[in-house]
């Protein structure tokens, strides 16, 4: 059993834990020591508390060692974590034991996949990659480096996503498609063109977020 402790105590951060609670359950493999959370509200110190899980404290309460999840669901927050703990820890693959897998996967450290994914074949996944509920990759896709495909979204066949990304709660991307760096897809979008690094796109099809510059 290896010591592991989760970064980030919201939402992805205690559904992480349930990951690792449900690999545990097929095979004994992480010793669980408790969530790390610079920014703990009292919400979340109480959903701990009932989880009967301890708060180890800040970042720097990461013990020596220790394998470390980022569990952090804004991507440019997740980078300047990792960043921030400064290669000290391993940052395993914490994978829930209902993914659907492909052949041929291949994955950087960090990636965290929670229930119901399904992954097609010939999948190639960065660093800190994170899958959350239900989420479908089909087949040849490549997510690059810290990119995060939200519960029930879906990337079709053949295409490429660049780092930084999120892909929004149920959203869509057809096919072939090649989506920028730092591109946000809103829930429930379905993105039918290439998407340029930085866009925001919403709806159906898929279109520049236009904000109400009046405020
Ligand atoms: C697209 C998104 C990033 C925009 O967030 P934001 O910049 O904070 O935008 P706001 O909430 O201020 O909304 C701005 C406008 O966009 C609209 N809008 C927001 N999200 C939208 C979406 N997904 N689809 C269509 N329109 C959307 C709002 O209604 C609002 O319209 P208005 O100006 O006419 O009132 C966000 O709404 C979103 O979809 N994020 C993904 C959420 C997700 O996946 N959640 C699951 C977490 S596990």
């Amino acid at each position: 059993m290896e010591d592991l402790v989760i970064v980030g105590a919201g939402g992805f951060g205690r559904e992480t834990l349930d990951v690792v609670r449900a690999i545990n359950d097929k095979e004994p493999t992480w010793r669980f020591l408790g969530f790390i959370d610079d920014n703990l509200s009292p919400a979340n110190a109480d959903r701990l508390s009932a989880l009967g899980t301890p708060h180890l404290g800040g970042l720097a309460a990461a013990p020596e060692g220790a394998a470390v999840a980022v569990a952090i669901g804004d991507p440019s927050i997740r980078q300047a974590v990792v960043g921030a703990l400064g290669g000290r820890h391993p940052f395993p693959a914490l994978v829930h034991p209902t993914t659907v897998r492909g052949s041929e996967l291949r994955h950087g450290v960090g990636l965290i996949v929670l229930g119901g994914v399904s992954l097609g074949t010939n999948v190639s996944l960065g660093d800190h990659v994170h899958l959350n509920a239900h989420a479908v990759v089909g087949h040849d896709v490549r997510l690059q480096d810290f990119v995060s495909v939200n519960p029930n979204a879906t990337v079709s066949g053949e295409c490429s996503v660049g780092s930084l990304t999120l892909l929004g709660a149920a959203s869509t991307v057809l096919q072939g498609l090649a989506v920028g760096s730092e591109v946000t897809l809103g829930a429930a979008a379905c993105l039918t063109k290439d998407a340029p690094d930085r866009a925001t796109l919403v709806g159906v099809p898929a279109h520049p977020l236009e904000r109400d510059k009046s405020q």
